[in-house]
């Protein structure tokens, strides 16, 4: 894990959060590349989840909601961790993670008793503080799915089965430390919720657990993935499996499949006053829901690889930060039409420049950062209009014609 994360920092993939101040621990900042893997996760979910399902639209709810949701949802009153304080170092600690009755920073058995403390970030609307203007910074974003249910069943005039695929940013005070990314207080989520009538509904869950585990073998080619189901379930959940990646420091979730039955739209129906009903009858939720956050942190666990001379990023080509660099061999006399094939490549596919170094150095800095193709432009590419192009993981090379460049990478890298 430390190499991956010192590559992480070196390369620009993540950086720690406020650095230059000492860092706010379990926050940390995405990089030129990071950016770059995160945004083609996000886009690859979009396309399997929203995009090439029939019966699938998309949405995008706002970080803050009306109060009243998270009374509905459940999440004032039941969403909280157990908490002990050591009395001895005065650290802070989850209840449920000690073992052997033992502090994990100073050994001692001296703790305060335990409380709940609840994981939703709080805040204030307006100028005047008072319990009157607490609102919440989302914990989850599923319920802006849920509260529109009928404005968005209305609009896209979809029956039932629908699903609503949404991605964005969710935030929970968490206070046990994270495996680097892998909890933080602020994290970006991809939710799908599936609406569909209790009947139907066990099958769509397996059914739905089995797409998400398509998503992660064929999208993200995640190797080593397995599921588990939860001992005890959340407040909403009728049933309920977390997908597991196998991380450097073991199995960690990184998305979960839930059964969520007919709780979240019964409980804003009654509380809104409002009808969440479809043709008679409140709607059965299945949900899959994934962690951006971990999974780009899967993703480059996955494709780490140390060869005899050199470390290459196995990413798939479609989640790479930088489809193809292009490296004129000597700068001055090949820089201009190396310049002119950047700027040909760079209009369909993220593409990087190098001109420093040797060939094989430069080699070693893409693979690192698990860059699929290199072109580099030589003397006779001024003759001939072609190009030397190389492969990430084969490392072969072969001379192709400037024209059919962009076709050539496009096609390999989508
Ligand atoms: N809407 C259901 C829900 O929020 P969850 O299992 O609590 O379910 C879903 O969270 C996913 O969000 C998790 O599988 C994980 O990938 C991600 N996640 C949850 N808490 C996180 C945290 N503190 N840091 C990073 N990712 C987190």
């Amino acid at each position: 894990m430390e190499k991956i994360i010192a590559l992480c920092k070196s390369r620009g993939f993540i950086f720690q959060g406020s650095e230059i101040y000492g860092g706010l621990a379990n926050t940390w900042d995405y990089g030129p590349l990071g950016v770059e893997l995160k945004n083609n996760i996000k886009r690859e979910w979009w396309k399997f989840y929203v995009q090439e399902c029939k019966n699938s639209i998309g949405m995008d709810g706002g970080i803050l909601m009306n109060p009243n949701v998270w009374v509905a949802s459940g999440h004032v009153a039941g969403f909280s961790d157990p908490l002990v304080d050591c009395k001895s170092c005065k650290t802070r600690h989850r209840e449920d993670k000690i073992e052997n009755n033992k502090c994990p920073n100073c050994g001692k058995s001296d703790f305060t008793e335990t409380r709940q403390f609840n994981l939703m970030f709080k805040t204030n609307r307006g100028v005047v503080e008072g319990d009157g203007d607490v609102i919440y910074l989302r914990p989850e974003t599923a319920q802006s799915q849920f509260v529109n249910f009928q404005n968005l069943q209305r609009t896209s005039r979809l029956k039932l089965p629908f699903g609503v695929g949404q991605i964005g940013k969710a935030f929970r005070n968490e206070i046990t430390p994270g495996n680097f990314t892998f909890r933080t207080l602020e994290f970006e989520q991809m939710e799908y919720q599936w609406f569909t009538t209790e009947e139907e509904s066990m099958r769509d869950y397996e059914d739905i657990k089995n797409y998400a585990t398509r998503f992660y073998k064929e999208r993200l080619g995640l190797k080593e993935v397995r599921w588990t189901k939860h001992e005890t379930l959340s407040h909403y959940a009728k049933a309920a499996e977390d997908a597991e990646f196998k991380f450097p420091f073991g199995w960690g979730e990184i998305g979960g499949n839930h059964h969520r039955g007919r709780f979240d739209l019964t409980n804003h129906q009654e509380l809104s006053k409002k009808n969440m009903q479809y043709e008679g009858y409140i709607p059965t939720v299945i949900e899959s829901s994934h962690g951006a956050d971990r999974i780009l942190l899967a993703v480059l666990c996955n494709a780490y690889h140390e060869e005899e001379d050199r470390v290459v990023l196995k990413i798939k080509p479609s989640l790479a930060p930088y489809k193809v660099a292009v490296f004129p061999l000597q700068k001055n006399e090949l820089g201009k039409k190396a310049e002119e094939i950047f700027s040909l490549l760079s209009k369909e596919v993220m593409t990087t420049y190098d001109e420093t170094g040797s060939i094989g150095k430069r080699y070693r800095r893409q693979d690192e950062i698990g860059t699929p193709f290199c072109v580099t432009v030589d003397f006779e590419t001024l003759e001939d209009n072609c190009v030397t192009i190389r492969d990430r993981d084969t490392m072969k090379q072969e001379r192709i014609s400037i024209d059919k460049l962009v076709e050539y990478v496009y096609t390999r890298t989508r």
